[in-house]
């Protein structure tokens, strides 16, 4: 029987006889595992936690700005990166989803490593990895080979030397949630949604372009404000929009229209292991439908996502 206040007592007394007076650095993602981790280290550390939070050019709409000025807010010492270009630029003409998530991997590297290295004399690298990403993470490593790549799991290049500090890595979701409501975590913040590493990059199929995720980035943002606004979030585990490499015949007024078609997902899920599609509300899916179609220009029609995991996976890439 999981208690989140025995969790943090013990886990801070290990963090602070573990790491003793080094400094640790830490990406956060805006989510919630390494924004609780974040708060743990900074508890049993205080200033010696060096945050850092870099913008891909993938995250939801607004996201790097506002979730940047609420980490700030937490007093973590938290620097914010914006290398959205340097991430778009690596990713143009590649339409492979194990490339793209490569892509992002090593950039994302290259960038946490040009910031580590200003941190001077940093010897811990911590990560929010949790559980379920353990066990994927060894499963893609596996005979059958089968399962996406993790780009948050797995460690960092040799060259970085630095030693890795995982305080979730023995919890789930659920257990993250509640250690975060322990310590005092926006509640707001932790109901939040998973949202993987890789970003809108594994939403949008075919190859990425600025014009691309800004369309998503829209679309999005209708979904989730609809979501929050008819009190359906939280009762979701995880939401969002897919942009399809699909144009279809429209019409808008008198005028024929080809443009393209998003996808919308919302699942119930403990773990993200399994899922289940959830039976959003035909008014509710109507509404959001309508509001995309007039609001978002480039897109003529919407469809919903009725798969469950397996043999579907949660995201589309
Ligand atoms: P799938 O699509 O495998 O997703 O059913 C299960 C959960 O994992 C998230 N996901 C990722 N998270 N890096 C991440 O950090 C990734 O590459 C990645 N791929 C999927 C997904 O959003 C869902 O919550």
């Amino acid at each position: 029987n999981f208690t989140p206040n025995a969790f943090v007592e013990e886990i801070v007394a290990e963090l602070q006889e573990k790491i003793k007076g080094d400094k640790v650095v830490l990406g956060l993602s805006g989510g919630v595992d390494s924004t609780v981790a974040a708060v743990l280290l900074n508890k049993a550390i205080g200033k010696n936690l060096y945050c850092i939070f870099v913008n891909n050019g993938l995250l939801r709409k607004n996201e790097f700005q506002n979730v940047l000025d609420q980490y700030k807010g937490m007093g973590l010492n938290v620097k914010g990166v914006d290398a959205a270009d340097r991430f778009l630029d690596q990713l143009a003409g590649i339409e492979e989803p194990e490339a793209k998530r490569k892509a992002i991997g090593r950039v994302f590297i290259e960038v946490f490593d040009d910031e580590a290295h200003r941190i001077e004399d940093v010897k811990w690298l911590a990560q929010g990895t949790i559980y379920p990403d353990v066990i994927e993470s060894i499963s893609v490593k596996g005979p059958s080979a089968t399962i996406k790549s993790h780009h948050n799991v797995g460690g960092l290049p040799d060259f970085m030397k630095l030693k890795i500090v995982e305080p979730l890595r023995m919890l789930f979701k659920d257990e993250v949630r509640r250690v975060g409501a322990t310590l005092g975590i926006d509640p707001e913040l932790l109901g939040r949604h998973p949202f993987p590493g890789p970003g809108l990059s594994i939403r949008i199929l075919g190859d990425i372009t600025k014009e691309k995720v800004r369309i998503l980035q829209e679309v999005d943002a209708i979904f989730i404000e609809g979501l929050k606004s008819h009190g359906l979030y939280d009762q979701v585990w995880q939401a969002g929009a897919i942009l399809l490499p699909v144009n279809s015949v429209g019409v808008m007024g008198d005028e024929r229209t080809y443009e393209k078609v998003v996808a919308l997902r919302a699942v119930e899920s403990t773990d993200g292991m399994t899922a289940d599609w959830v039976h959003l509300p035909y008014d509710f899916l109507m509404k959001i439908s309508n509001e995309i179609i007039n609001k978002v220009k480039g897109v003529n029609r919407v469809v919903y996502d009725i798969s469950s995991k397996p043999p579907a996976t949660i995201e589309w890439e």
